[in-house]
């Protein structure tokens, strides 16, 4: 691809604005011989301004969402991209949120510009395990990690039933829950339909990969061995 096509699509700007930034020079190899715009060169060896690229396409990384982050690109509150560069947000192929967290729920975000990957992720099929711990109202009754493992939970305006969850209870009032599969408000309505509520929810873990001290509101792009530990317990 055409240097100039591949910057602009890392959102570095316009075509008329990426043009402009070779112009002035701004765009270099790593040893500062200045590039054009119908250059072909590897990613890794372009500068802009002397700082390296953004990753390329194939993106994948991990946020820690805090609490009040909506994952939308369009919502007139906060949103998950205020959390990263604002390129990240203009970037072609675009980056997508793998699946969604609530507003009111913490926890461990990926978001990937990888469309067969993120289908990966998210598809029931590959069984792929995301845990959240729940902080709840009430205290457990006690059958609920019977009634989530069963496979027949049925949700109120859902058709299928549930597919079997592990409930631990780690308090009386605080449960970990582990899914495989992803659907709406789910945590939130499975303890609605054992007549709780769930105070506050958080994603500790998907597949291998939890946030380990990756502080709340921060990002960091994930490696191939990263990648491998995503599936690595699905
Ligand atoms: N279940 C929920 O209820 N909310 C989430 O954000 C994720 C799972």
């Amino acid at each position: 691809m055409k240097l100039l096509k591949h910057i602009a699509n890392l959102g570095y700007g316009s075509r008329k604005q990426v043009t402009a930034m070779f112009r002035a020079g701004m765009i270099t190899d790593a040893d500062g011989e200045v590039l054009y715009a119908d250059d072909q060169v590897e990613h890794e060896a372009i500068r802009i301004e002397g700082e390296p690229l953004d990753p390329p396409a194939g993106l994948l990384l991990m946020l820690h969402k805090p609490v009040g982050y909506t994952c939308s690109t369009k919502d007139p509150g906060r949103i998950v991209y205020d959390l990263l560069p604002p390129r990240f947000r203009l970037r072609s192929p675009l980056l997508s949120t793998v699946g969604r967290l609530d507003r009111d729920t913490s926890g461990l975000l990926l978001l990937t510009d990888d469309g067969a990957l993120l289908h990966r992720i998210v598809s029931p099929k590959t069984h792929l395990p995301k845990v959240y711990e729940a902080v709840l109202a009430s205290d457990l009754r006690g059958d609920e990690a019977e009634l989530f493992a069963s496979g027949t939970l049925m949700l109120e305006t859902e058709n299928t039933p549930l597919a079997p969850a592990q409930l631990e209870a780690v308090e009386p009032r605080l449960a970990r829950i582990t899914l495989t599969e992803g659907r709406y408000h789910q945590v939130r309505r499975m303890f609605a339909a054992v007549g709780n509520h769930v105070v506050s929810l958080h994603r500790s873990r998907i597949g291998g990969l939890t946030l380990e001290d990756l502080p709340a509101g921060q990002w960091r792009a994930l490696d191939a061995a990263d990648r491998a530990r995503l599936f690595a317990a699905g």
